[in-house]
């Protein structure tokens, strides 16, 4: 098959795209590079199976494909603050032209939705049925409330237009390739850690996120795309940890003598999420398959060997001195 990957130069969407060039089919990768970058496709480069575009579905396109796995769009707080109207064009105008670019070549898409989209839910765990606790005039409303509206239009474009379309609901994924700088709990605590500095944890820490290993999501991405319902799904590792259980896992797994520092929680984070899957065990016959462990040990190893890259001299565990004062 052709199958186009929007922010495919992505964190999810540079592992879905190994996947999929590994399967044998014809990828076009669509990104403007936002949060994206060419290193995460770089072995993909000059291979004839694989197109690179570097393109702002906020502007039409037309192109030929199968199938569209839509991901286009910044995914972490920083990013996706840093210009609010954009990541709702983004999620709005760019989705309206995905859906169709859809229609018009008859292909299928997949939606990458947000667990965003319950907000801070008062329902637990979260049930695709559940209709969400949203602020829509918050200030990652220009995320939450952009995905809720893609998803809107894409059932509006399912319901008047027979667009064939798959809507997944992503909870967290961490995994290689994530940024560093992103602002990203896992992404903050791995980088501190190596960094030999505290790891920061806002509130008291009881906040509670799942973790799912990005090789688990995109296999949950490529059988629901390849499944005969439409969603939605929730994707995710129903495992619920505390944040301050996460830093002190990498904690241990990184350097032990390191420090937890305390810091007030910023507007609208989510006190609890943790994922229902029951329709993607019973429609996909999918679940997460790699322990928190394992998939943090894989995630720090890649960090490691980045910051070693670009010229840091990350301490040995032990040695460091820790400059940042403790506040608890
Ligand atoms: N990572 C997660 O935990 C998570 C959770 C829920 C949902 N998702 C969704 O999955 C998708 C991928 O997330 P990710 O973690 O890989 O994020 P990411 O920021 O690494 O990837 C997004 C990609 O989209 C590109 N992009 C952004 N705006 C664009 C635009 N206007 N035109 C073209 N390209 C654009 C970026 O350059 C980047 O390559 C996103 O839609 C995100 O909302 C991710």
């Amino acid at each position: 098959m052709r199958i186009l990957v929007t922010g495919g130069a992505g964190f999810i969407g540079s592992h879905l795209i190994d996947r999929l060039m590994g399967e044998g089919h014809e990828v076009i990768c669509l990104d403007n590079f936002y949060t994206g970058h060419k290193q995460n496709i770089l072995k993909w480069m000059g291979n004839p199976y694989f197109e690179l575009i570097r393109h702002d579905i906020t502007e039409p396109i037309r192109l030929e494909a199968d199938q569209i796995y839509h991901l286009a769009c910044p995914a972490s707080p920083i990013h996706y603050q840093y210009n609010p109207v954009k990541t709702i064009k983004t999620n709005v105008i760019g989705t309206l032209h995905m859906l169709g670019l859809a229609k018009r070549i008859k292909a299928r898409i997949l939606l990458a939705s947000t667990s965003e989209v319950y907000g801070d839910p008062e329902l637990h765990p979260q049930q695709e049925d559940y209709w969400g606790n949203v602020n829509p005039i918050g200030i990652r409303s220009c995320y939450d409330e952009g995905k809720r509206v893609a998803e809107t239009l894409s059932f509006d474009y399912h319901r008047q237009n027979n667009v064939d379309i798959r809507v997944a609901r992503i909870f967290n994924t961490y995994g290689p390739r994530m940024l560093e700088n992103d602002g990203r709990v896992v992404s903050n605590f791995v980088v501190q850690a190596l960094q030999g500095k505290a790891l920061t944890v806002y509130g008291e820490g009881s906040q509670t996120r799942s973790f799912c290993y990005v090789s688990d999501l995109v296999d949950g991405l490529i059988r629901l795309m390849n499944g005969n319902h439409i969603g939605p799904v929730n994707l995710g590792n129903p495992d619920e940890y505390t944040i301050l259980e996460l830093a002190q896992t990498i904690q241990a797994m990184v350097n032990p003598h390191l420090e937890v520092q305390f810091k007030p929680l910023p507007q609208d984070d989510p006190r609890r999420r943790q994922p229902d899957i029951t329709r993607a065990r019973t429609w996909l016959g999918w679940e997460p398959t790699i322990p928190l462990k394992q998939g943090l040990d894989l995630t720090i190893s890649d960090f490691r060997a980045r910051l070693l890259a670009e010229g840091n001299d990350l301490p040995t565990p032990g040695t460091e001195t820790l400059a940042t004062p403790v506040v608890s």
